[in-house]
């Protein structure tokens, strides 16, 4: 799912005067162990991305649900529209948004505890901080598919407390109609590494709501570049993780200036 075609389909419904700004379904997530709507949790077992390297690999089996039937229940199934985008919100304000194609393409479970009883806890950088995952942590079967462990801990949201439907208004505000369309992949990218944490034009997470694309504007490429592939250079203290540090430098570079591009882009247009 891309930008693009959210885009698409949102001029289309202006175009034939049909669009309607619609409320997002939203849903406050239940505290876990019980049976929820009539599903027995289960274990899965997946390759911890928050663990692993790509040379070492660590399997954890989790105990949980299969995400698909939750939202059913939960959002109705209007998140099963091709372009929904779905919001993964943790209580400090981190919020992964998700395609809801990736979602129904590939097995997902949104899970409580570790089968074995041990902590439901990670080490993540800087330090080895110990997190806690509750109450809710989505995983993918990534064993099953192994092509999902290219994108590490993207889309593997932790200390979740609440779901929702991101409307196509709020995505659209991602790509002003004034936007050249070069700027496509670097949008992409931004929705996918950046704004959970981050903001464009209003849309994203609240971890850090600084406006990137106001950020960029003002600061060089280098500066931005140092902040985004190894920000504890700048801050050793720091919980913004590197841009895609799962894939080869040349293809970080790469990403970093189709994000750059894009943000100084969609930031002018502001001004
Ligand atoms: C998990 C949350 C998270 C993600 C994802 C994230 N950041 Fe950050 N970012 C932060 C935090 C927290 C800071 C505050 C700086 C610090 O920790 O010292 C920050 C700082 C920054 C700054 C410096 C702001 C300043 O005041 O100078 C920039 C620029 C930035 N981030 C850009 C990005 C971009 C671009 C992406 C996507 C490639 C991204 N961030 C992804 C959490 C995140």
């Amino acid at each position: 799912m891309s930008v693009r075609d959210v885009l698409r389909s949102f001029l289309l419904a202006w175009m034939a005067g049909a669009f309607v700004v619609c409320t997002a379904a939203e849903k406050s997530l239940p505290k876990p162990g019980h049976v929820i709507d009539g599903l027995t949790p289960a274990p899965v077992t997946v390759v911890e991305p928050h663990r692993s390297t790509p040379l070492k690999p660590v399997e954890v089996s989790y105990t949980g649900y299969p995400v698909v039937p939750l939202l059913d229940g939960w959002l109705g199934e209007g998140w099963r529209r091709p372009n929904a985008m779905i919001g993964f919100e943790a209580s400090d304000g981190y919020l992964s948004m998700i395609p809801a194609a990736r979602l129904l393409r590939y097995p997902a479970y949104l899970v409580y505890a570790r089968s074995d009883g041990d902590d439901f806890s990670v080490e993540t950088p800087p330090l080895n901080r110990r997190v806690n995952l509750g109450p809710w942590y989505l995983v993918w079967d990534n064993l099953l598919h192994s092509e999902l462990q290219r994108d590490g801990a993207t889309y593997w949201p932790y200390q979740v407390v609440k779901i929702s439907v991101i409307d196509v208004a709020s995505l659209a505000k991602l790509y002003p109609p004034m936007l050249p369309e070069r700027y496509r992949s670097g949008a992409e990218l931004t929705e996918k590494y950046c704004l959970s944490c981050h903001q464009v034009n209003g849309v994203g997470g609240r971890k850090l709501p600084i406006d990137l694309g106001q950020w960029a504007v003002n600061q060089s490429f280098a500066r931005f570049a140092t902040w985004v592939l190894d920000p504890s250079g700048k801050n050793p203290m720091t919980t913004m993780p590197a841009l895609a540090a799962e894939r080869p430098a040349a293809e970080r570079q790469v990403m970093a200036r189709q994000i750059y591009g894009y943000l100084r882009a969609v930031g002018a247009l502001d001004k």
